[in-house]
């Protein structure tokens, strides 16, 4: 054993065989784009390794808090490597638009669109394929080896994350407990604070009535969305036409860990939900980051996959998202001066006690 056959590097750095060179008109940077490439697939090897770790700790009827533990472990450690791999696009981006055009012609049709592991990456999360876009009229993986396509298939027919962590949080206990009932007690906390805050806009001095309007109808909105929450069929039929993802006893069981994430046996829970919100957002910053660094590359050319390229890239950073419920849930947040308190009994149940 030593470091270079530990690490197989004589395989590893001789995987790089920039197409320019064998055609006998070699690009300088050509192999930082083979090796920025490479080392994103490293990366996403790592994080298909992490989420599994993550899918094992859901993956039974009952989660083991020391499982859980390394779940947000994994997830956290996700979030780290997705920051890294955003960052990297600075590197990539040394090259210029005409560097790249010293090569880009060798390398139709290929893509970065055919990566296979990014595919099981946003499945393993939650994004399923009917909330993608259209590519060119075709799903994301019509153009992709056949076993390429098997693998994808196989990850969606397993529970995502997003199912396994959806079903997980729909059976959190506190949220209805010995007599006590969230929704109940919420209930009066959240229609306080969105009445107060109409009246508040009602009351400006500094709106004209127009502005006014505007602002009302949206927290009226709001309201309504909220009201929606309490209420299994007007939330399905939302459900339906796309406004939640997330089941609704589980969105609510998110929003108590948002409220009530001092609470010790909320603590963890509540670092999972942020993890997940982290990587969304990485993720999202990714594709907003790469979707702007290829149009400075290319332009308004078609991508070498045969996509729009810029606006087919925005259009993904803006819908490809696996975790928006979480994000709305800021809209149902109250202070937490107007917390209604737990009583005493959920409250033990949710705490470290060490008695003699
Ligand atoms: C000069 C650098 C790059 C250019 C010009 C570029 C261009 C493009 C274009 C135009 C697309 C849309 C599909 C197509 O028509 O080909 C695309 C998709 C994609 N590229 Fe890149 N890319 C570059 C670097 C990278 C790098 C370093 C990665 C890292 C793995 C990457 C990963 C992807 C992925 C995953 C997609 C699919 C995105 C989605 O469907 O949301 N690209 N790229």
């Amino acid at each position: 054993m030593d470091y270079a056959s530990y690490l197989k590097l004589d395989r590893l750095l001789s995987a790089q065989e920039p197409e320019s060179a064998k055609q006998g008109r070699e690009a300088h940077d050509e192999l930082l784009f083979i090796i920025i490439h490479q080392a994103y697939e490293l990366w996403f090897k790592q994080i298909l390794h992490e989420l599994e770790r993550v899918a094992r700790a859901f993956g039974g009827r009952v989660v083991d808090d020391a499982e859980l533990s390394g779940a947000v472990h994994a997830a956290e450690r996700v979030v780290r490597i997705t920051q890294l791999v955003v960052s990297q696009i600075d590197v990539l981006e040394t090259m210029t638009p005409m560097d790249f055009l010293e090569f880009r012609d060798l390398l139709v049709p290929a893509s970065g669109f055919q990566s296979e592991q990014f595919r099981l990456i946003e499945t393993r999360l939650g994004l399923s394929r009917d909330a993608r876009l259209k590519f060119d009229g075709a799903d994301f993986d019509a153009r992709l080896p056949d076993d390429a396509k098997a693998h994808i298939a196989a990850a969606e027919a397993r529970p995502s994350i997003r199912d396994e962590v959806d079903a997980w949080l729909a059976r959190t206990p506190f949220v209805e407990m010995g007599g006590f009932d969230f929704r109940a007690v919420y209930d009066a906390a959240i229609d306080k604070m969105l009445r107060a805050d109409i009246e508040t806009i009602r009351n400006h001095p500094q709106l004209i009535d127009s502005e006014k309007a505007v602002q009302i109808a949206s927290l009226e909105k709001s309201t309504a969305a909220y009201d929606a929450l309490l209420d299994d069929a007007r939330y399905e039929a939302l459900r339906a036409e796309g406004v939640w993802t997330m089941s609704r006893r589980a969105l609510q069981a998110a929003l108590f860990i948002f409220l009530y994430r001092d609470e010790p046996a909320l603590h963890l829970p509540h670092r999972l939900l942020r993890a997940l919100m982290d990587i969304d957002e990485q993720m999202a910053l990714w594709r907003l980051r790469h979707a702007l660094m290829v149009s400075r590359m290319i332009g308004r050319k078609v991508g070498t996959g045969g996509s729009s390229g810029y606006d087919y890239l925005r259009g993904s950073a803006e819908k490809h998202r696996a975790y928006n419920d979480l994000f709305a849930i800021a809209t149902f947040l109250i202070p937490r001066s107007d917390l209604p308190p737990l009583p005493a009994a959920v409250r033990a149940q949710m705490r470290y006690r060490y008695e003699t």
